[in-house]
């Protein structure tokens, strides 16, 4: 297992507090981005309660909305603060001038 570091896009391509899915990679991953309180966020792009995307997703107070039921997630965490049991991936991010990067696990095979 090896911590790989993707180019995920542009902070000036976001939307202040609108999630943006974004490729990680050539194998189909991919993440939601979100620019909150000036700082971008990745998070997983599902709503892991029945597999929603969260692009265009909301985001205020620290938390993203799955709009198709409103629950909500921590861009910290990841945690549902709306009904037990949920969670999304929250990635490491890094930014340089403009550029987002986004770190995750690889497994070898
Ligand atoms: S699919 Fe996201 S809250 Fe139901």
């Amino acid at each position: 297992m090896r911590r790989v570091r993707f180019e995920a896009g542009k902070v000036s391509e976001l939307k202040p507090d609108v999630g943006k899915i974004a490729r990680l990679g050539e194998d189909g991953g991919e993440c939601l981005l979100v620019l909150h309180q000036g700082k971008v966020h990745a998070v997983g792009s599902l709503c892991p309660h029945q597999n929603a995307p969260l692009h265009g997703a909301p985001a205020y107070n620290g938390e993203v909305t799955c709009m198709r039921h409103y629950y909500c997630f921590s861009l910290k965490s990841g945690d549902c603060l709306t009904a037990r049991g949920y969670g999304i991936p929250v990635y490491e991010v890094t930014v340089e001038d403009d550029t987002i990067f986004v770190s995750d696990w690889e497994y070898d095979e």
